[in-house]
């Protein structure tokens, strides 16, 4: 399949997509944003890939949803159409992607920018990194996650402060709260997050997926029902030819080889 708003391409067992609007900072207009979902989907899909890395590049992630694009859609077209959720389906496919994504986010990740990072499994960070909710200086509110996501991520009152007010969080800040995993030099953010996209392509395809299933449950379910479901998966993991082999290669002290069975 053929891009016109991102690049695609595989390094190794992992799936790179970049987003590539430079001319408009990345703004995510309706066919980027279907662009991402078809190469995540394709990602998912594919048994060569064990990880997927998202990022926009040095320069900017992404500015947010594409104003110029949105701008005077009449309510009844959005409410029928169930915007954004089914008329750019990238959400819906970041949710049910059972690989992990990674975002490397360098520059602004604002409004929808910073929904489509907060959407991925995790984020890296270039020190450059500036994640905001300014849409309420446009007169609008967040509208793909972003009041809650970024509410579960950091908290009631950062949440509340950057979605009421527009301010934007550096890099630092965004680690000090949890919003991402690691800041790095920009220099070194894709190289890191293509490293940590590959040791996690080299396990176990089924415990990833049992790792990262039950650390979503925990955004969804009680405290007792989530460690319920996660014994049961660990329980579960027993089955699987790699969590004999990976124990064996421990106590053998050897290199495990998963098969992904
Ligand atoms: C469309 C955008 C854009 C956007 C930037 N551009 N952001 N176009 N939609 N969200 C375009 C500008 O129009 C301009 O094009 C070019 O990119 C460079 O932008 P400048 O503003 O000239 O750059 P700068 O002065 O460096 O300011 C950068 C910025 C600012 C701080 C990121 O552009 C900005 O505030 N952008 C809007 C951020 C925002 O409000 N995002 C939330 C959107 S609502 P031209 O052609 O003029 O050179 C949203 C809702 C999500 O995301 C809903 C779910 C999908």
């Amino acid at each position: 399949m053929s891009y016109e708003h991102i690049r695609v391409e595989t390094r190794g067992a992992v799936g790179l997509v970049t987003l590539d609007r430079p001319e408009a900072m990345n703004a995510l207009c309706d066919g980027l944003l279907r662009e991402v979902s078809a190469a995540v989907r394709a990602f998912a899909a594919d048994d060569g890939v064990g990880a997927v890395v998202l990022t926009g590049g040095d320069e900017v992630f992404a500015a947010g949803a594409d104003i110029k694009e949105m701008q005077g859609r009449p309510f009844v077209d959005l409410f029928l159409g169930d915007f954004p959720n089914s008329h750019q389906e990238v959400w819906v496919t970041l949710e049910q992607c059972r690989k992990p994504v990674i975002a490397a986010v360098a520059g602004y990740a604002l409004g929808g920018g910073c929904e489509l990072a907060m959407a991925c499994d995790f984020i890296l960070a270039a020190e450059t990194a500036k994640f905001g909710q300014p849409e309420v200086k446009i007169g609008a509110l967040p509208g793909a996650g972003g009041t809650q996501r970024l509410t579960r991520l950091v908290g009631k009152s950062k949440a509340m402060e950057m979605c009421l007010t527009g301010r934007l969080m550096d890099a630092a800040e965004a680690e000090r709260v949890g919003l991402v995993s690691r800041v790095l030099p920009v220099e070194r953010l894709l190289d890191e997050a293509l490293a940590v996209a590959g040791r996690i392509a080299e396990l176990s395809r089924p415990a990833v997926f049992m790792a990262k299933e039950a650390v979503k449950v925990a955004d969804e379910t009680t405290l007792q029902e989530g460690l319920r479901f996660e014994r049961r998966l660990f329980e579960a993991a027993f089955a699987t030819a790699d969590c004999a082999e990976g124990m064996a290669a421990f106590a053998g002290k050897r290199k495990p080889a998963f098969r992904n069975r």
